[in-house]
């Protein structure tokens, strides 16, 4: 299978950026998910690799073969979509064959291959039945065997899981995953969902307007991110952020404040933010479960009051304030917590899960 390398790719429709010098690569065998909100250009990107649309600016290479002006039949290039589009007349079967159809291929080996694919994607019991006569997931199936049927190198997915319900959604994604480790088609899957793109890349390309804000492995995004966009768009409950602080040494002690905040940083937190020569608008973020609610002042943290409880069965998230103007903080807590509504309580943050960022250009300080 073909490694994919993507080099300042551009694609302008008039004014609008779609995609605006874009590069990574994707790895033989490689499962990438391109995730970002609406209208960031990720399905743009995505026709661009299959050939349908013609790139402004920039290089699309499979391994050592540039792509740029090659068609999209001969890219060996299997596509699934959100609107997998079933012909509703035809039987599964008839719907699968339809690519080898096209390709005037022997009766024979058509059926070989039909069952074949229908047998990994566990639908070869409804290869006589209509679209309308089978749910939701099991078309879903269907349209990834026609994706397959022409054994392409590589597999293009569009928001394939969108139009399902939400446990069918997390069962698909499951199976996806395994099928694509299994067969080892060079893949890249665009998403808006973080968890999806999360749990079934080995890494991904975090979108927004047309430009990649960060490319790694989930774990890389998760714990590391670059910045504010990736930090807040990866990760649910979003990372906590509190804006507006200030940076001042007293007494040779490095503190992060606002009207309401004192937070008392560890020496190397603070040579990074002197390093970067920022006192004003920083802001402070950390994750739910980088935190620990106590009783009392006990090593790095601040105080806040208790806003309101969300259980969770396992978990609890405890939603507080700092102060009445400030936007919410959560943090996890083991469900047989006791805490009383408006009870002011310690947050205690974990050192290596906190990170400073500049709010001007929000990038990651720390
Ligand atoms: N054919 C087109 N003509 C003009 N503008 C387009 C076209 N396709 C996409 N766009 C614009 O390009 C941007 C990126 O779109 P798209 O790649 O579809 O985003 P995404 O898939 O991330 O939601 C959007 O602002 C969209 O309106
Ligand atoms: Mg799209």
């Amino acid at each position: 299978m073909p490694s994919i390398r993507v080099v300042n790719l551009k694609k302008y429709f008039g004014k609008v950026k779609a995609v605006d010098g874009i590069s990574f690569e994707v790895k033989d065998g490689e499962f990438v998910a391109l995730l970002g909100p609406s209208g960031c250009g990720k399905t743009t990107t995505l026709l661009m690799l299959a050939g349908i649309y013609k790139p402004t600016g920039g290089e699309i290479w499979f391994d050592d073969q540039l792509m740029n002006d090659v068609p999209p039949k001969f890219r060996e290039i299997g596509m699934v979509f959100q609107n997998y589009a079933l012909y509703p007349h035809m039987t599964i079967y008839e719907n699968i064959a339809f690519p080898l159809r096209a390709k005037k291929m022997e009766e024979g080996e058509i059926k070989k291959r039909v069952y074949d694919v229908a047998k990994k994607l566990m639908i070869e019991k409804l290869l006589d039945r209509k679209p309308g006569q089978i749910s939701g997931g099991q078309q879903q199936r269907v349209a990834l065997a026609r994706a397959l049927i022409k054994q392409p190198k590589v597999l293009l997915f569009d928001e394939p899981l969108s139009n399902l319900d939400a446990k069918l959604r997390m069962m698909m994604r499951a199976e996806i995953k395994k099928l694509q480790e299994d067969l080892g088609i060079t893949s890249v899957y665009v998403t808006h969902d973080q968890a999806e793109a999360m749990t079934m890349a080995s890494r991904i390309v975090v979108f927004n307007k047309g430009k990649i804000m960060q490319y790694g492995t989930p774990d890389e995004v998760y714990r590391n991110p670059k910045n504010l966009f990736v930090a807040t768009f990866i990760g649910n409950p979003a990372m906590n952020l509190i804006r507006n602080l200030s940076y001042i040494r007293k007494d040779g002690r490095a503190f992060l404040i606002s009207k309401s905040l004192h937070l008392e940083l560890p020496e190397d937190v603070a040579k990074k933010i002197e390093e970067a020569k920022k006192q004003e608008g920083l802001v402070l973020g950390f994750r739910p479960e980088d935190a620990e609610i106590v009783h009392e002042e006990s090593g790095l943290g601040f105080w806040a009051y208790v806003y309101v409880l969300e259980p969770l069965g396992r978990d609890l998230i405890i939603n507080l304030k700092v102060s009445e103007t400030d936007e919410l903080i959560k943090v996890f807590a083991e469900s047989g917590v006791v805490v009383d509504k408006d009870e002011k309580v310690f947050v205690k943050l974990r050192p290596e899960g906190i990170h400073v960022f500049d709010s001007e250009t929000e990038e990651l300080i720390v």
